[in-house]
């Protein structure tokens, strides 16, 4: 009835989509200097056909496939925010957590992957560089040849100083080594009037060159070579996660919110948190490697939607706060508070259907009722018991939960789930009238920052 009642609002959010995808203008999205700023992540998926890219990306992509394969040692991408979180999913996706730890055979020929630059962290920095020094010293023992490394930056502005001061620690350390051979990627903005730093850099240093294109924001950018570059290095399947992001663009193109995913979700969390006051929405996905998609999310949502002024300058102070959260691990510390805290939160689950080498819990005890008990059983199934529990308890006491389903966890539903959440906060921006695709509030701390460095070095 609250979807009905919201008739009028979702024509025109739907028609400002349709506008978006084909002009790629959406009202009230401005640059810095007042003029209206192109919105194109819609357009990143049909990679092939362009106008964004065109079927050399998809190429040069394949070209840095083969020459990383069964050559490079190790990769590191260096980036943060929007330049990071969606590879970290699809790393965490395609090669879990030991991937590292294979042999380069069971890696199928692709290299060890490292990340890097997402804090200014000086431990976690050194320990990557000991980490790869210590490999460099053992393949020169064994095998008598050098180790090499491939540094990936990734910064759409080219300057940005978490990214920037990790590039430089660990290319310096690297390069001083002898029996590593360093090579850098640029992944920058490709204006070239006005050159990022980084873009500068690669052209003085002729290092390789990818593109985040023009008018697809950060938190867009997993469907350009942001997230596909660190595809290519690691075997994930390109074509299969454009390609469930082009059927979901699809399915978002339809005028009714029933059949059109992105529409229903954005309406219901639109009246959850302005009829009903669920400010909070939880992101629960059910598998340890769905975590990172949660914590893309939270950037996704806290980007785009949380907005103190509405496009037409008023004073809202919209968009609800995103949690993390994983289960079943986060059932045994924050579902206490889901169920019976203040009533301001929406859980909104992930689970997979389907699980790839499901393992059944086997009688190993049988002499212990409590253990023999649950035998038998897949731990996938298990994990689903133990989420529709979980829903079944909130639902029964008003607290608001939903579902997504991934029928499998693999690059094509990555890509429906990816592109469908996206979609859906631009449609959100939409409903509250916010601009989904700025970032005001983020230069508030920078313009503090900036100055209070050149004190600390001046001081040095
Ligand atoms: O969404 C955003 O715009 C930010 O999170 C950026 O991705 C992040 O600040 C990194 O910026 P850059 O790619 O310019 O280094």
């Amino acid at each position: 009835a609250d979807i009905e009642a919201f008739g009028e609002k979702l024509k025109e959010a739907h028609k400002a989509m349709n506008v978006m995808r084909e002009t790629g203008v959406i009202k009230g999205h401005l640059s810095k200097d007042g003029e209206p700023e192109k919105v194109l992540f819609s357009q990143c998926p049909y990679i092939q056909e362009g106008p964004l890219n065109s079927p050399e990306s998809m190429k040069r992509l394949q070209d840095l496939r083969e020459s990383v394969r069964n050559r490079v040692d190790a990769v590191v991408s260096l980036g943060i925010g929007g330049s990071y979180l969606g590879n970290k999913v699809l790393f965490d996706i395609q090669c879990g957590e030991f991937w590292n730890s294979k042999s380069t055979e069971e890696r199928n020929g692709y290299p060890k992957f490292y990340f890097s630059g997402n804090n200014i962290d000086p431990r976690r920095t050194k320990d990557l560089i000991d980490n790869l020094e210590d490999c460099a010293e053992i393949t020169k023992t064994h095998y008598k040849r050098n180790y090499k490394v491939m540094l990936i930056v990734i910064s759409k502005s080219g300057g940005t100083l978490d990214t920037m001061s990790n590039f430089m620690v660990v290319y310096d350390a690297l390069k001083k080594n002898p029996q590593i051979e360093v090579e850098v990627v640029a992944v920058t903005d490709p204006n070239l009037e006005k050159p990022t730093l980084l873009k500068q850099m690669a052209i003085d240093h002729n290092w390789p060159q990818f593109s985040v294109p023009d008018g697809v924001g950060g938190r867009f950018t997993v469907f350009t070579d942001v997230g596909l570059t660190t595809a290519a290095c690691i075997g994930f399947d390109i074509d299969e996660f454009l390609r469930g992001a082009r059927d979901m663009d699809e399915a978002c193109k339809s005028d009714n919110v029933w059949e059109n995913p992105a529409m229903l979700n954005a309406a219901l969390k639109y009246i959850a948190s302005e009829k009903y006051g669920r400010h909070i929405e939880v992101m629960m996905p059910y598998g340890d490697y769905l975590e990172s998609l949660s914590m893309w999310y939270i950037q996704l949502l806290a980007e785009s939607l949380g907005k103190q002024f509405d496009k037409e300058g008023n004073e809202v102070c919209y968009g609800r706060t995103p949690v993390v959260a994983l289960g079943t691990r986060d059932m045994h510390s924050q579902t206490q508070q889901h169920q019976e805290g203040m009533l301001d939160k929406v859980v909104q689950f992930i689970r997979v259907e389907k699980w790839e080498n499901d393992l059944v819990i086997p009688n190993v005890f049988p002499e212990v009722k409590k253990l023999a008990d649950i035998s038998g059983v897949t731990m996938g199934d298990a994990l689903e018991v133990a989420r529709q529990s979980n829903a079944d308890a909130l639902a029964s006491n008003k607290r608001f939960n939903a579902l997504f389903s991934l029928p499998e966890m693999n690059a094509y539903h990555l890509g429906e789930l990816l592109y469908m959440l996206a979609m859906s906060v631009a449609y959100e921006g939409e409903f509250a009238n916010v601009d989904a695709f700025d970032q005001p509030g983020v230069e508030a701390y920078k313009r503090i920052m900036g100055p209070k460095l050149q004190e600390l070095k001046a001081k040095q």
